[in-house]
Order: C-alpha cells, then structure tokens, then sequence
C-alpha cells in the first residue's frame, strides 16, 4: 500500500511519512503480517524487485493508514443500552442494563446483536475488542462464531453473577464455573479468538464464584481476566460492606488470585497510592472509559497518578455505559478527563497519546504489543484507511496542518465514523 502512514515506535512515539509504505505477506502461520513499514522512498525499490511479478501495489492518494483501533472494555449486550439515562452506576444497571441483558437467554437474538455489534465495530474502526458477553453461555458462543467469521482478533467470555443480581441475569456458582471451563476450551486459541474470565464486579459474585474465577485463573494462565473496579462512590460503599475484612475494593479481586498480567479492570477512578502500585507490580491494566464516567457521573482517570505509579492502562468505549463505538469520540473524551491532576488552565494529554493509547498502548496493556494495535514489521495486519475527504470541515482543518500533532487533533475532534472508510483485518491464507 501507498499512502501516508501512521504506526507507534516501542516507547509510544508516533512515527508518521506522509508518503509511506505498509507491505503485507503471510507470516509462518499463514495469517497475514506487516512484512516493511516506512518511507516509499526509502523502501519501495528494495521490496518491488524482491516481490517481483507477485507484488500488487494500491495507492490510496490522500488517505491516512493507521492501525485498528483496539477496545479494551465493552459490553457487546449493551449495544442497544446506550444513551439510557439514569442517577448513577447502580440505577442503570438495574432499571436498564439487567432487564436488556436478560434477553440473551435467547440464542438466536443474541446472535442478531453480535452480528451488528461487529460491523458497528468495524464500521468504526475497531479491529480488537475486550468485550463482556452475559452470563448466558450461549451469549458467548454467539460472539466468537461472528468474530470467527471475520477472522478477527477478540475476546471475550460469560459473565460471572452469582448473587445481588435478577431473575434472568443471575448465574449458579458450580454451574457457572463448569460453563467458563467449557467455554475456554471450546473457544480460547481457536484462530485469533481469546477468552476471558469475567465476574461483572465484586457485588456480583459470592465468595465461592470469586475464589473459582481465581483458580481457573492460575490453571489457565493465558486466557484473560476481565471485571469492574472503583468506578462509582456508592458502587464502592457496597463492596466495604461485603467485604468488610479487604483494605480496599481491588484487595477483593488481588486476594483471590485476579490480578496478574492480562486482568483488565474497567474504570479504576477512586484507587489509592497502595491500589496503584498493586497495579504495577501485578502488571493488571487499566480500561480507561472517559465517556463512560461522564455519562453515568461516575468520576475522572487520573492520568497523572496512573503515570506516577507505572500502571499499564488504554483506552475504551464501555458501551453501553459509554456513549459512542467511536474511538474518535472516546480519545477525545480522554482529552477532557485528562486534565485531572494536571494544571486544569494547561494543556491535556497529546494527541499522538491519545491514539496510542487506543492502539499500541491498549494492545500493550492486554499482553498484545507487537501482535495487534500496531504497524510494525512481524505485527498482523489490521490497519484502518482514513478518508480526510470525508467531511468538508475535517478537510479544510487537516489541510491546516502545520505538524503531526496538529493533524492527530483535528481528527480526534472532528472525527467519527464517517472517516473510517475502511477497516481491514488480517486474513489467513489457506
Ligand atoms: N459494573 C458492573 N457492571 C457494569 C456494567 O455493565 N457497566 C459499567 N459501566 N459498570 C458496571
Ligand atoms: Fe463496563
């Protein structure tokens, strides 16, 4: 491909040509790879004449190649819950988002929404996603069958909700575990698919779900973890209660063997210094969800303790409590909560932060740099192609463009998904 090209060296700097190259072969494994990555210029001789006759050359003049977007916490059942307003965490989930997820207890209406909660994905950019299911087994299989399909890189698995929670949502514990076994043998490592070990939040789960989400954890050691944490005042006022002998909320999930790399814990807002550093030591990433809090007032990431402490974190939409499957709409979110902890009159994060952290730097925080999020050589090849010409306005700011920065900008504020023209996934050959 011929274009401008956008991809992240390994400390997070955006690398950008305005004339690049992106060249893509099948790997050892058959799956398609970025073979070079660069400048036409300095590149395109050396792979034409080592391609030879093979080498099929797409030039997309005017167009930006950037990697998939990588969304490390959604909710695919709640893809009809967005936009439902409610006081608060708690009330949502009870006058909405537990009335709505109750509804995959049907298999064939849960495969509807996986079907268009991947396109919606993809129709936005989205190659990667780290998404909840219900606790209904089959709400699962429904999704890595639509992922399959398209050959995408995602995970997801079963909800865990044993107790606290309605008639049509609420699991049984033995059963529960029997099912996420099931279900990770069926599914994790089956082409790009992965699963993950999903107890909703700690009000969710008894003691004896937890304690089994947390020893299936340490049998399979590579399949993800994936819950709620410190997202909401009153949220975390109810896990003190229940959990009146854990120093803190995330102590509930450290003392039950749900910290450890690839456990992503959405929201992390009202942590404390210790929280942090058991973060970082455990290597357990952060879902930063800034529509989210917004929309249910649930608080602001504070990026600058985050950094402070070393925590791996990335970006996410959290619909349905987040408000857009746009990543455009979610890293400028971003942009607004970053300024906590921050000189509040100053500037907030860098766009090229930005986009890294809903690329690179969220493929990072899930064990996937160098595999996803990313267009360096040996990564797959999921990349988006950016259409500037989408909208008149977005063509005239760009064009105005004196730096990469300034570019990166405009496009986080003005863009949506009319500027994904198109979102490819690496195919596998054979
Ligand atoms: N905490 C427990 N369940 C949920 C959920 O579905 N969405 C959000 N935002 N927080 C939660
Ligand atoms: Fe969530």
């Amino acid at each position: 491909y011929r274009s401008a090209l956008l991809r992240f060296a390994d400390d997070g700097q955006a690398l950008y040509e305005e004339d690049g190259l992106l060249a893509v072969a099948p790997g050892p494994d058959g799956r398609e790879r970025v073979l070079a990555a660069g400048s036409w210029q300095a590149l395109s001789a050396q792979l034409l004449a080592q391609a030879g006759a093979d080498a099929v050359v797409e030039q997309l003049p005017g167009r930006i190649i950037a990697p998939g977007f990588v969304d490390m916490h959604i909710h695919y059942p709640q893809t009809d819950v967005i936009g439902s307003p409610a006081s608060g965490l708690l009330p949502w989930l009870n006058d909405y988002t537990f009335p709505h997820e109750s509804r995959f207890v049907d298999a064939a209406y849960a495969a509807e929404v996986a079907q268009f909660f991947v396109d919606e994905l993809l129709r936005n950019g989205v190659t990667t996603a780290l998404t909840f299911a219900t606790s209904h087994p089959a709400s699962a299989d429904a999704l890595f069958a639509q992922a399959h399909k398209r050959q995408m890189r995602l995970i997801t698995g079963k909800v865990l909700q044993d107790r606290h929670s309605p008639d049509g949502v609420r699991d049984e514990t033995e059963q529960s575990l029997v099912d996420t076994e099931a279900l990770i043998r069926r599914w994790h490592g089956v082409d790009r698919l992965g699963y993950a070990i999903t107890p909703r939040f700690a009000p969710t789960s008894s003691e004896a779900q937890l304690r089994g989400a947390g020893e299936l954890a340490a049998r399979y050691s590579d399949v993800w973890i994936q819950s709620h944490v410190a997202e909401n005042l009153d949220e975390i006022a109810w896990v003190r209660e229940l959990f009146p002998d854990s120093r803190s909320y995330l102590q509930v999930y450290a003392d039950r063997g749900l910290m450890r790399e690839r456990a992503v814990y959405a929201h992390c807002i009202h942590l404390d210094a210790r929280d942090r550093a058991l973060m970082h030591e455990t290597r357990t990433a952060a879902a930063v969800s800034p529509t989210s809090n917004l929309f249910l007032a649930s608080g602001f990431f504070d990026y600058a303790q985050a950094d402070a402490a070393q925590m791996l974190y990335g970006l996410a939409s959290d619909v349905g409590g987040g408000t857009s499957f746009s990543p455009f709409r979610t890293m400028l979110a971003a942009y607004f909560v970053g300024r906590e902890g921050r000189d509040k009159q100053g500037l907030s994060l860098a766009p090229s932060h930005l986009w890294w952290q809903h690329t690179a730097g969220a493929a990072q925080a899930l064990g996937l740099a160098g595999v996803v999020g990313n267009l360096q050589p040996g990564c797959e090849a999921d990349f988006v192609v950016l259409n500037p010409q989408a909208t008149l306005l977005i063509a005239r700011k760009t064009a105005q463009a004196r730096n990469l920065e300034e570019l990166l900008f405009s496009l986080i504020v003005l863009g949506d998904d009319r500027l994904i023209e198109r979102s490819r996934i690496a195919q596998k050959q054979g």
